[in-house]
């Protein structure tokens, strides 16, 4: 398995400045979590805490997790409990009301290591409320950062550092894992590019120019970019990404994992 730091270096100044979005569109998900007063929850994937502050101000007490000490430092640097620790190993045992995460499950490519450490750190009942990157999440950009490396030799699908699940698969999972599922979908949600399509690769497309040689990383960028103009910039030059998410809520059942 990839260290998470091996999929993607987070640095939590460029993430607030190409990535705000991120957080802001978490608020659907943050109101399907249904936080109340006095309840104890993880967000899990916590980033700088920007959300965490969110869930924390209905009155919870919030833990957040992240296996990037920079993202960590940030949130908190906001007041939050949050800790550097890998998603596929946590080791809360029946502690929380309720897991939440956003826009961090499909940097997590062992779902099933994941949802175990999920159902073991719930109490009996608990809710696991989530957003993430779904099938078809970002396809475009796939499209033409594999080509790119293509055209180096370079097998450009074996640098996709994500997983993005059909409903089909992360509901088997979850059931597995012992939820019962309340709410899954996708949902198709273009975004716009607050710094461009620059700032997002910058941001997030690490592992895919990892392979090639630094004096020709800027190149291949430009020739990204040249690929995904006609599809994701309009003719006032406005970015946006064909994102997919998929959103879900589940509970602990009776049953137990299967
Ligand atoms: C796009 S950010 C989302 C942060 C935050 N939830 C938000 O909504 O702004 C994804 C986060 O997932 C974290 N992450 C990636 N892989 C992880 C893993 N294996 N365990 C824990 N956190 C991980 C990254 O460090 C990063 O902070």
């Amino acid at each position: 398995m990839n260290t998470p730091e091996q999929l993607n270096t987070w640095h939590p100044e460029s993430y607030d400045r190409n990535a705000r979005f991120v957080s802001d569109l978490g608020e659907p998900v943050l109101a399907m979590l249904r936080a109340v007063a006095g309840e104890r929850i993880l967000d899990l994937g916590c980033g700088d805490g920007v959300l965490t502050e969110k869930v924390a101000a209905a009155g919870a007490s919030v833990v957040g997790v992240d296996a990037s000490e920079a993202m960590v430092r940030a949130a908190r640097a906001r007041g939050i409990d949050a800790r550097v620790v890998n998603g596929h190993a946590l080791r809360f045992e029946r502690e929380f009301d309720a897991v939440f995460s956003n826009a961090a499950l499909h940097w997590m490519r062992e779902p099933d290591s994941v949802l175990a450490g999920v159902a073991r750190a719930l109490k009996p009942g608990g809710r696991f409320v989530g957003e993430f990157g779904g099938h078809g999440c970002v396809a475009a950009i796939i499209v033409a950062l594999e080509a790119v490396l293509a055209r180096r030799g370079i097998n450009g699908a074996a640098q996709i550092p994500w997983y993005f699940p059909t409903v089909a698969d992360y509901r088997e999972r979850l059931i597995s894992a012992g939820f019962a599922v309340d709410y899954i979908a996708l949902i198709p949600r273009p975004t716009e590019l607050p710094t461009g399509i620059e700032g997002w690769l910058d941001t997030f497309a690490e592992n895919f120019l990892r392979p090639l040689q630094p004096a020709d990383r800027k190149k291949a960028l430009t020739e990204a970019i040249a690929l995904l103009s006609p599809v994701l910039c309009d003719e006032r030059g406005r970015w946006t990404a064909d994102y997919i998410r998929l959103r879900f809520a589940a509970h602990l059942s009776d049953r137990g994992p299967r």
